[in-house]
């Protein structure tokens, strides 16, 4: 019988800001997701949490907050060994609890793995509802003449 795989989801420690960094570039270059500074995810880091299993990072993902009543799970990605086991589900899930806790009722997400975030609940809607998310990321991508994303979103309460 295969061992039990002992993974926890936590907020990232100071130390894993380099780790972290490299894999979001790493979704970043695939396309998945826009790159970011080691910087931004030093002063963002209150936001991300990872999940973990012994010394590696298997998952990340953000929920950025757009004032009390919205937020979007952002830089989602599950390293390639480890997608398809259920990981994806967890992290998105720890970060519903997240906004839950605190009281944001919606939380939405701008992606091309819609069947996944349908999978954990979330439902399509039209990207033209959140307008801040357009002006403040969608400005800085070079599909922005081109978006091939799907809003999704979700109700927490
Ligand atoms: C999308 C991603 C986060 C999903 O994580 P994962 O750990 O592989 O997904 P899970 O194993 O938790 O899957 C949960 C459910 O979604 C389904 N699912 C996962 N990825 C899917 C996909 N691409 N298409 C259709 N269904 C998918 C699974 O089959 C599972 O269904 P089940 O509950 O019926 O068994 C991961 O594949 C990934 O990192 N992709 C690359 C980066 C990316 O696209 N990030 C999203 C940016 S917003």
């Amino acid at each position: 019988m295969a061992p039990e795989r002992l993974i926890e989801i936590i907020k990232p420690a100071e130390s894993d800001i380099p780790h972290l960094t490299e894999m979001v570039n790493e979704f970043a270059k695939r396309g998945d997701f826009l790159p970011r500074s080691e910087d931004h995810i030093r002063a963002t880091l209150p936001d991300w949490q990872i999940a973990r299993e012994g010394d590696q990072i298997i998952a990340i993902g953000s929920l950025l907050l757009y004032g009390p009543k919205l937020a979007e799970v952002r830089s989602l990605a599950v390293t390639d060994a480890a997608q398809g086991t259920g990981i994806g589900r967890k992290l998105v899930e720890s970060l519903l609890v997240e906004a839950k806790e605190r009281e944001i009722p919606r939380v939405f997400a701008l992606t091309r793995a819609v069947q996944f975030f349908e999978k954990v609940g979330f439902e399509i809607t039209d990207k033209e509802n959140f307008p801040d998310k357009i002006w403040k990321d969608c400005s800085i991508c070079p599909l922005i003449d081109a978006c091939d994303e799907t809003a999704v979103q979700i109700y927490t309460s």
